[in-house]
């Protein structure tokens, strides 16, 4: 006769042995992983990061070649555009608050596609491509077209300051009107 009794069980498993069993056993394991996936669905309902909105295009910067917007694109526009690629991470939380975070202060600091916004600054843009602290190191990692060769930062470079000449350099009023903030 079988014995369900506990006790000594000299042949491994026992048939009735099961998760709940399992779980019976490692009561701490058990609450504390019951305790993190409860924690993780709570934090899905917090409604910041859920916006994945991409804003109309109003002007889109005037780069002077393909290769130069393809790069920017790459590397800049999911931060600094209204044609943001929202990745499937950022739809889980906590990483979609960062990314939500991220675009919105990218987009404040710099929008490609409001370029008729004077406060776009081209020459601020490459500076901080030469300067090493754009596109930022997280997002490197996880972007490869966003790892620029020093030949691609170059041509990026220079279209951005082909672009500030565009409008008169630094003490800027020469740009296209409108100048309507967002
Ligand atoms: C992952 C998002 C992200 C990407 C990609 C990104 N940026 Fe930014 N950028 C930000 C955020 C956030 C800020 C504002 C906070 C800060 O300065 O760190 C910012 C600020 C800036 C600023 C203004 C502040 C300063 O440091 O002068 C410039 C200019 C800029 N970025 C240029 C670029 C350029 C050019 C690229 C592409 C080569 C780029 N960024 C790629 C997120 C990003």
């Amino acid at each position: 006769m079988r014995s369900f009794s506990g006790g000594a069980v000299a042949c491994g498993r026992r048939p009735d042995e099961g998760v709940l069993a399992w779980f019976r056993r490692h009561r701490w394991v058990a609450i504390t992983l019951t305790a993190a996936a409860g924690v993780g669905l709570a934090i899905q309902m917090v409604p910041y990061g859920w916006d994945h909105s991409n804003p109309p295009v109003t002007q889109d910067a005037p780069w002077p070649s393909p290769e130069a917007r393809e790069l920017a694109v790459g590397a800049c526009y999911d931060c600094h555009s209204n044609e943001t690629n929202w990745p499937i991470y950022s739809y889980v939380a906590p990483m979609s608050w960062l990314v939500r975070r991220d675009v919105d202060r990218g987009r404040d600091e710099l929008n490609f596609s409001t370029w008729e916004d004077e406060d776009n600054d081209a020459d601020d843009a490459a500076e901080t491509i030469e300067d090493g602290s754009m596109p930022p190191r997280q997002y490197k990692l996880l972007h490869p077209d966003a790892r620029l060769s020093d030949e691609e930062e170059q041509l990026l470079v220079e279209a951005l300051r082909t672009i500030d000449e565009g409008r008169g350099g630094d003490d800027d009023n020469s740009g296209p009107g409108g100048g309507d903030d967002d």
